[in-house]
């Protein structure tokens, strides 16, 4: 047997999968599962800002009625969405704790958020309740034509900041690839503090029913061959960060979870695969990489981790090739 142990944000985790935030790590019976399947580590899916400074906003109410001041603090009332449930801060502690009671690998908590703004007290919490790591979603919709890159970018590195400012577990941060200068971004992420990165985040996107004349939702699960992009842009960065990179979106089998190792991951992150295939699927996938590693003559994952990043590459160009000529002059 092939030695799968793999290190990341300074955990030992026993094999490079890692099932990404979502509805498959929402409660503790899941996540039993997952770990009996023989996942390496689990991001539990994401609470929200807008969740945390609704509750907070409901303290602070409570506050203001028992005569104490914090009126200032109720602009934060802005954010909140009717459907936002209350509560739903404790049970996310109690499942942090309830989780880690009853299985060994790491659990990365997430929080997805838009601003450094109150919220950030909240991970403390995160981390006394025993998450071995914060994983921080960040997407601003570039909604505000008038802001520029650069004042839209800061908030990003302000979140990084504060956090690990307040906290000691190590802190990933989970990304889109919608910024203009991308490479950059994950670098300046790494100088302020952070220990991860994950790329890519798969947004919910629109859709159009052109029959009921309707805007729907696209498809909410990936397809494999929407790995391209993590990969090329995980093989572009792996020589540029000391920190570790978790590639995300179409990894669905052994194969790409090889390639992304490669290309220079640190470990893999899957959902959409495990939703269509069960959590049994991580034995499959398992065993896949187990079995390549042996073909080879690998005995653990450093000895091929990054072997094709684009650092390591006799002609590191093709990774950047983007334009069309070469292939139409090679398709009739
Ligand atoms: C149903 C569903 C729920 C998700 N919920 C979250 C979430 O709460 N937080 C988050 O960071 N990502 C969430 N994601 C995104 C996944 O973590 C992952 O980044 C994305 O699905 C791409 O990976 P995949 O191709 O393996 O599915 C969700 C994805 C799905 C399909």
């Amino acid at each position: 047997m092939a030695d799968l142990t793999t290190k990341y944000l300074g955990l030992t985790l026993r094999n490079p999968i890692v099932v990404a935030s979502s509805g498959l790590t929402n409660s503790v019976d899941d996540i039993v599962e997952l770990d009996k399947n023989g996942a390496g580590a689990v991001v539990l899916k994401s609470i929200f800002e807008e969740q945390i400074l609704l509750e907070a906003a409901h303290s602070l109410k409570k506050a203001q009625k028992d005569g104490m001041i914090y009126a200032e603090y109720s602009e934060t009332l802005d954010y909140i969405d009717e459907h936002i449930k209350e509560k739903e801060l404790g049970s996310y502690l109690d499942l942090i704790r309830e989780v880690k009671s009853k299985v060994m690998i790491p659990v990365i908590a997430s929080v997805n958020c838009i601003s450094a703004r109150e919220w950030t007290t909240f991970a403390r919490q995160i981390e006394n309740a025993g998450a071995d790591a914060l994983e921080l979603n960040i997407f601003v919709m570039p909604f505000n034509f008038d802001a520029n890159s650069i004042e839209k970018e800061q908030v990003y590195y302000d979140i990084v900041n504060k956090v690990k400012e307040l906290v000691s577990i190590p802190v990933s941060i989970k990304i889109s690839p919608y910024f203009a200068n991308l490479g950059r971004v994950i670098t300046r992420l790494e100088e302020h503090g952070a220990d991860g990165v994950v790329m890519f985040n798969r947004f919910a996107s629109p859709d159009i029913d052109i029959n009921a004349l309707k805007v729907t939702s696209a498809e909410v699960l990936s397809h494999p061959f929407e790995i391209a992009n993590s990969l090329r842009w995980v093989a572009i960065m792996a020589k540029h960060l000391k920190m570790d990179i978790a590639a995300s979106t179409g990894i669905h089998d052994g194969e790409a979870v090889i390639k992304q190792l490669l290309a220079g991951a640190t470990v893999t992150q899957m959902a959409s695969a495990i939703y269509k295939n069960g959590p049994d699927h991580i034995v499959t996938v398992l065993k896949f990489v187990n079995d390549w590693m042996e073909k080879h003559g690998y005995n653990y994952i450093d000895q091929f981790r990054g072997k094709l990043s684009q650092g390591k590459m006799e002609h590191p160009e093709v990774y950047e090739r983007m334009q069309f000529m070469r292939y139409f002059s090679e398709i009739k």
